[in-house]
């Protein structure tokens, strides 16, 4: 079995993980818990969200959060813009990389961002080309690429048409995100194989959710497909206000601890992801979701 000889991690926990706690952090903790991360080595964090405040009010701080993040040419501090007013919110914050999301599932679309899959495909086509312009790299998202709340199972071939436009569309990856994580190991295998008939690996990354225990394991089949870019959330917060029921992501911590099983190089140092994640679960007062942050305790 051969797997990628090193392995970019994107942190996702001050996003993912923040936007659907229901306690308030202030602002200078969560730039204690980017910093964290971001001494921990990783190198990719996902800082927050220019959504609008009415749909999360969790994110509504975004901009403080980026400015009082420090100028680190070596981290990449991304955020979610859905439209052309978070981009221009963004932009004026200084924000070097932001992503798009769009859906697999017509009533995941509709419930999470107002608008069918093709509409928000439409409405990206000008937020992705004025980013650009102003040298800002965009990601794309797939959302419920593994299943929807609302829906229930979702096809490859649609996921293999919503990346496909979105690459064409100048996203430079498009990141797979099991939302409501009910995908096992064989429905991951079902959807990489029919995508990698069309798509290189290196356009491709995984973002995994726990609800049912599969991430690490969709992980790994993932990993045997050349894919090398995987998201994941510290403490394993997170979810997504709009699928009920859906925990958090794969925790950085035992994705980490994965990866250095199987000698893949991320650059990132456990020992201090894993405090960063038992600092935010004593702030958040929740229970830390990392297996392996636990097994050190
Ligand atoms: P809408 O209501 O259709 O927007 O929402 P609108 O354009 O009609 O505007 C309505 C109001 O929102 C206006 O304000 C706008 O100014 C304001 P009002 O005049 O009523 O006072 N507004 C904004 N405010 C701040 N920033 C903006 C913005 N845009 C409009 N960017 C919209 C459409 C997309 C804005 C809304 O649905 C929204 O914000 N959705 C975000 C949902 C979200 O953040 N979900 C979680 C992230 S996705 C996720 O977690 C999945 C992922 O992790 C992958 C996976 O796990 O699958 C990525
Ligand atoms: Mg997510």
């Amino acid at each position: 079995m051969s797997y990628p000889s090193s392995v970019r991690i994107v942190e996702v926990g001050p996003r993912d993980g923040l936007q659907n706690e229901a306690v308030a952090l202030n602002l200078a903790t969560k730039i204690e818990l980017i910093n964290k991360l971001a001494e921990a080595g990783l190198g990719y964090i996902e800082a927050g969200s220019f959504v609008s405040p009415k749909w999360i009010p969790q994110m509504a701080g975004s901009a403080e959060v980026f400015a009082g993040l420090p100028v680190d040419k070596s981290t990449t501090y991304a955020a979610l813009t859905p439209n052309m007013q978070g981009l221009e919110r963004a932009i004026e914050c200084g924000v070097k990389e932001v992503a798009v999301f769009a859906a697999a599932s017509e009533s995941f679309s509709q419930k999470n961002i107002n608008c069918s899959i093709a509409e928000s495909l439409e409405r990206f086509v000008p937020v992705i080309e004025k980013a650009r312009r102003s040298g800002i790299a965009v990601r794309g998202y797939i959302s419920c690429v593994l299943g929807c709340p609302y829906e229930g199972t979702i096809g490859p071939e649609q996921v293999a048409d919503v990346a496909s436009k979105l690459l064409a569309t100048g996203c430079y990856e498009v990141s797979l995100g099991d939302t409501i994580g009910a995908g096992t190991p064989a429905c991951t295998e079902a959807l990489l194989a029919r995508l990698l008939t069309e798509l290189p690996a290196n356009k491709l990354a995984v973002h995994m959710h726990d609800t049912y225990g599969q991430a690490l394991a969709n992980i790994l089949v993932a990993l045997q497909h050349g894919i090398a870019v995987i998201d994941s959330s510290v403490a394993g917060l997170g979810g997504c206000p709009y699928a009920k029921g859906a925990s958090g992501n794969v925790a950085s911590e035992d994705l980490v601890y994965m990866l250095n099983g199987l000698g893949i190089e991320h650059g990132v140092n456990l020992e201090k992801l894993i405090a960063a994640g038992n600092m935010i679960c004593a702030k958040l007062n929740r229970q830390n979701g990392s297996k392996v942050s636990i097994a050190f305790q």
